[in-house]
């Protein structure tokens, strides 16, 4: 009976996502009041004046003044604040609505402040601000109508509401409509009564807009008891032709024109085998854009967790427009500009702006303000096993030892909603799972760690600790009227909790220390899906707008935040069970501005087609430049099955990228590497292993992330910031500042054109990772890409340090030997860095590492400690030196602790490569290998 009922909920799941990820699920912008609202807002002349009189210094680091809006004289106000390291923040609010707007709570750190300089220019009504301790920064109000331009060096970078788009829809009664009778009353004369009938279509009341009060989706009505609260303003990016961010899309990396077609859109979303080049919405909202040219890059964040539009205009018709504004620019014709137009369904208007002026400074001032990347443990930054689902602890087993007997590294294997005792989280199916704690413990005697799935949805079953629990707590999220919101989930019908509430998300933190979560140990660590959150039958598959959470705020005020925040809370709770020691690791799904502080994410749903392969590179890029280092895609393609080629070119790809993960579909046929014909089992292999051997250059990157905000996997442009024949390509990246990569992302591609940058005076040049081959730069090349190989170059100028022995995983890799990989430019230099700790403990933050910097110069390679500490203890110890792009020598010697001791070695005549033997050294300690 129990089977059979299983089969009946199964088959209505199944019906209803079939039915529920129907295409057209989704609005567009004219489904849309408040984007249609918005979009179609175009006067002539801004109605928003700032009232240059009111001009007053609130504290020396924030000036205030008062806005009105013409039209209807709402009072609005305008805080300006100078920040640390060039950056500035812009808030406009109501001054005095009738009841609060919305404030997004907690995601900007606070950082340091400076002060302005004010120069008030009565004449033409205008205010300089400048930043005290980055004078070449200024922001200058211009009041009638209000405009405001940020710039540095005398250059202007920003330009908001140049275009006269800001509107913020004021809070207001709702109308109460006046029956026709009573207007025309007093009317008998019917020609009157026709005239006042006409000029009411002409003006709309302003009060009763459609979709103002109430709107419908389907058949999904959302009662906006707040009425209209939209916001929306223009920001000009000034001499640019390229921006970037505003994640997640299944878009290019630069983006695109929107004019004549959909805006981008911004809210978490659930959608089902998304189309690409597309700007529907994703899982994940990030509203951060950054511009770039060959001169400067900048950054702005538009601070909101609302359903955001945002029209992109780069056309041809703009050029020179602001051009021609800024004296700046005289005698210059067709300066471009980026005009960007911001619309959200709610909140106030919030906006950092960073003017860079290199994508590390922006990366730096951006994640000052957002958080820098967590510290991953080593193993997560490794392979990862998924499939939905590894079926019982025999399965697990099972594939567990195949990777062994294949000799295929792996450091983790998941566990999707099928482990779970009817889809309710923290619970085992005992009949495919009778023992969890055995079957992690056999995992971790080898090294290897597990991973199972808890999502936010909760079954609705009081026999269910959690669901009895959390209901006695009033923990759910409830109906606008009251009442537990009750929606469709994996589990069948579900409640929903509230992760807005603080005493929420300490609750469920609770719920990961093994007492509680039965069957789990500290090998088990956490993917929390679904949590934009997917409802199967609301409106566009998520929850109802109108809904409540506690504190009185509606789902749409915090609806891109509730994914993060369940994330957040996943790893309060795996940091706790540890009594801190051990460092958490949670893959979320949704994500918003700062996730990069949790955790990783993944692009979700995407299908084994080479096309989506080749979307996945511009999708983690632009996710990375909003700061989310550890992301990734499902390796293969999580709908359909993948065809061998298409399998193996997508390892190869996402070796070289930091979330790297293999998982598919409960329908698709299984694909774990050894189900293939050995030239792509072997291939796939090969691919990992490389990952393998890479491990010690990424975890220096993601150690470098975690201290310095910068994206582990990077657009080409961003190490090579001058080269303009770069700012829109996105079939190739870099990993950190020394590797190029170029997937193979189409079919039967047995060689590829490779472009190659220059850094200018350094004629760094390029070299082959597996042949050594040297490649002058800048220069296109082509290089064979048989099956088995990975397009990857090696910048000269660059040092990696690599761990050849491939064990079963990265734990056991802890104190190998290193080999470090001296690729010099045309001047004989080199440099790079390593960084070596536990790789699973908050020890570090003790001072329990080793971080070391490498220099080659003069024929001499040195390692020095960047960390006066160093006390991570390693036996560790140095197995080889390569060093590319150098002469035959006649000694090589090694002096470390003030012994010196002469060094076998071979040299390649034809490649120039030089390969010393044994320096022997350990990797803790400062030495010197001299060539002579
Ligand atoms: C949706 C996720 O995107 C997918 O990765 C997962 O396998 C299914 N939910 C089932 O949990």
């Amino acid at each position: 009976f129990r089977f059979k009922l299983l089969l009946i909920v199964m088959a209505t799941m199944v019906v209803q996502e079939a039915e529920s990820f129907e295409q057209g699920n989704f609005k567009k912008c004219d489904q849309s009041s408040f984007c249609q609202r918005q979009r179609n807002y175009k006067p002539e002349r801004s109605p928003y004046v700032a009232v240059f009189s009111s001009l007053r210094s609130v504290t020396d680091n924030h000036v205030y003044l008062d806005i009105r809006n013409n039209d209807n004289n709402i009072p609005f106000t305008l805080d300006i604040y100078a920040l640390e390291d060039g950056m500035i923040r812009l808030r406009i609010n109501e001054l005095s609505p009738i009841k609060p707007r919305y404030e997004v709570p907690n995601t900007i750190h606070d950082v340091g402040v400076q002060n302005f300089l004010v120069e008030q220019n009565p004449q033409n009504q205008t205010i300089t601000l400048r930043l005290s301790n980055n004078p070449s920064v200024s922001a200058v109000v211009v009041c009638d109508p209000f405009r405001l331009d940020i710039f540095d060096d005398q250059e202007p970078v920003f330009s908001i509401n140049s275009r006269h788009l800001l509107k913020v829809e004021y809070l207001r009664e709702k109308p109460v409509p006046k029956p026709p009778t009573e207007e025309h009353e007093n009317l008998d004369n019917p020609e009157e009564v026709e005239k006042i009938e006409e000029t009411k279509e002409d003006k709309p009341d302003p009060d009763d807009e459609p979709g103002m009060w109430e709107e419908t989706f389907k058949t999904h009505r959302d009662s906006k008891p707040r009425g209209p609260e939209s916001i929306g303003l223009d920001t000009s990016f000034v001499n640019f032709n390229h921006v970037y961010g505003i994640p997640e899309h299944a878009d290019r990396l630069a983006l695109s024109s929107t004019i004549g077609s959909e805006p981008y859109r911004l809210y978490n979303l659930d959608v089902f085998e998304y189309d690409l080049n597309s700007r529907a919405a994703l899982y994940g909202s990030i509203p951060f854009m950054i511009g770039h040219n060959a001169k400067r890059t900048v950054g702005l964040l538009w601070l909101n967790s609302a359903e955001t539009w945002i029209d992109v205009d780069s056309s041809e018709d703009n050029k020179g427009v602001l051009g021609s504004v800024f004296s700046y620019f005289a005698g210059q014709e067709n300066v471009p500009e980026v005009n960007i137009h911001w619309m959200s369904e709610s909140g106030v208007i919030d906006i950092y702006f960073m003017v860079g002026p290199s994508p590390r400074d922006v990366m730096r001032q951006y994640t000052k303000l957002t958080g820098t990347t967590y510290f991953p443990p080593k193993w997560s930054i490794a392979y990862h096993q998924s499939r939905w689902n590894y079926k019982d602890e025999e399965d697990v087993k099972t594939v567990d030892a195949a990777f062994d007997e294949h000799d295929i590294p792996y450091d983790c294997l998941w566990l999707d909603i099928e482990h779970t005792d009817g889809k309710r989280y923290f619970t085992w199916d005992t009949l495919k799972f009778p023992n969890p704690i055995k079957m992690q413990d056999d995992i971790a005697a080898k090294g290897r760690k597990m991973v199972t799935i808890i999502d936010p949805h909760i079954k609705t079953d009081s026999n269910y600790h959690i669901y009895r629990e959390a209901q006695a707590k009033g923990y759910f999220i409830q109906n606008k009227d009251g009442g537990e919101f009750k929606g469709w989930c994996w589990p069948g019908d579900s409640a929903y909790l509230d992760f807005t509430l603080p005493e929420v998300r300490e609750w469920w933190a609770s719920q990961f220390t093994p007492d509680i979560y039965k069957g789990s140990t500290l090998n088990l660590f956490t993917w929390n899906d679904m949590n934009e959150p997917s409802v199967f039958n609301g409106p566009e598959i998520t929850m109802h707008k109108d809904i409540k959470h506690g504190g009185g705020w509606e789902h749409r005020h915090v609806h891109n935040m509730y994914g993060i925040l369940q994330q957040m809370s996943t790893v309060d709770g795996q940091i706790a069970r540890s009594s801190g020691n051990e460092r958490p690791f949670v893959l979320s799904r949704a994500f918003y501005i700062g996730t990069q502080k949790y955790g990783a994410i993944w692009t979700g749903d995407n299908t084994a087609e080479w096309g989506h392969l080749e979307f996945s590179v511009p999708m983690l890029l632009t996710i990375g430049l909003c700061g989310i280092s550890h992301c990734g895609a499902d390796v293969g393609g999580f709908f359909k099955n993948p065809d061998p080629e298409l399998l193996t070119r997508w390892y190869q790809a996402a070796a070289y990228q930091p979330f790297f993960r293999a998982h598919a579909h409960i329908d698709t046929s299984r694909r774990e590497p050894w189900l293939y014909d050995e030239q792509y089992k072997s291939a796939i292999r090969g691919a990992i292993r490389e990952r393998y051997e890479l491990m010690p250059y990424w975890y220096t990157l993601f150690y470098q992330s975690h201290t310095t905000g910068e994206p582990t996997m990077r657009p080409l442009w961003y190490e090579f910031p001058k080269d303009t024949e770069l700012f829109a390509k996105d079939d190739s990246f870099m990993v950190g500042s020394a590797l190029l990569v170029k997937p193979i992302a189409t079919a039967s591609t047995w060689a590829t054109q490779i472009y190659l940058p220059v850094t200018p005076n350094c004629n760094n040049g390029w070299y082959d990772v597996k042949s050594y081959q040297f490649f002058p730069s800048p220069n296109t090349i082509s290089m064979a890409t048989p099956l088995a190989k990975i397009a990857v170059l090696q910048q000269g100028g660059t040092i990696i340090p690599r761990q050849l022995r491939v064990r079963r995983c990265s734990a056991l890799m802890t104190h190998d030997p290193y080999t470090l990989y001296v690729a010099l430019n045309t001047q004989g230099k080199a440099d790079g860095e390593i960084y070596l700790d536990d790789g699973h403990t908050f020890d570090y933050k003790k001072g329990v590492y080793n971080y070391k910097k490498l220099t080659f110069e003069n024929n001499i390679l040195s390692s020095r400690s960047l960390n006066t500490t160093a006390l991570w203890e390693t036996s560790a110890w140095l197995e080889r030196v390569v060093v590319m792009g150098t002469q035959q020598p006649s000694t090589v010697t090694v002096e470390a602790a003030g012994v010196t001791t002469a060094l076998g070695y071979s040299f390649d005549k034809n490649l120039r490569v030089l390969t010393i033997r044994k320096p022997g050294v350990n990797l803790q300690k400062d030495f010197t290998i001299t060539i002579n």
